[in-house]
């Protein structure tokens, strides 16, 4: 199972999101069966680490992204990914603009499909300050903690039902 998360610039959502995923991932002891990596719609950060602040935010809660790099999504990794998982509606929109025909579908918007309720974006704190960034954070962790639940619960029901 391979998961993408996608934001604008790779620099602040989405890294933040591949490394509580990671996180989430390693926690239940799924790393062997869950890939996670991330990338931005745009190339304006390809090969830049993550924005200071969201390093900060994530060490704050224990999780280290320092070692990421940006990269821009491109059709291939709708080959490549079973889930590309958008911060936003816009990431959404310029993902699938990107999608090879019949793949459109494996981009999703992450916060609903994940289970989390309340909101549906997760709000781009690069204009923002270090409360943007944790509020960030808590969405991208209850996210994470989502996904890890769906993939459980849709993998034991496949082992169940072959
Ligand atoms: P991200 O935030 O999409 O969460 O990585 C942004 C990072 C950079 C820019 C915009 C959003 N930018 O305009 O450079």
């Amino acid at each position: 199972m391979k998961l993408l998360v996608v934001c604008l610039g790779n620099i602040c959502r989405s890294p933040m999101g591949e490394g509580a995923l990671r996180a989430h991932v390693a926690q239940a002891g799924l790393d062997s069966w869950i890939t996670v990596d991330s990338a931005g719609t745009s190339g304006w950060h390809a090969g830049d680490p993550p924005d200071s602040r969201a390093v900060a935010c994530a060490r704050r809660h224990g999780v280290d992204i320092s070692g990421l790099r940006g990269r821009q999504l491109t059709p291939a990794d709708f080959h490549d990914f079973d889930h590309i998982l958008c911060a936003d509606a816009s990431n959404l929109d310029n993902a699938r603009a990107l999608a090879p025909d019949g793949l459109q579908e494996r981009a999703v918007l992450w916060l609903p499909w994940a289970g989390v309720t309340g909101e549906t974006a997760i709000p781009d704190p690069y204009y923002g300050q270090d409360r943007d960034f944790e509020q960030s954070w808590a969405l991208v962790d209850a996210a994470a903690r989502g996904t890890v639940q769906r993939l459980s619960r849709n993998g034991q029901s496949c082992i169940i039902q072959p």
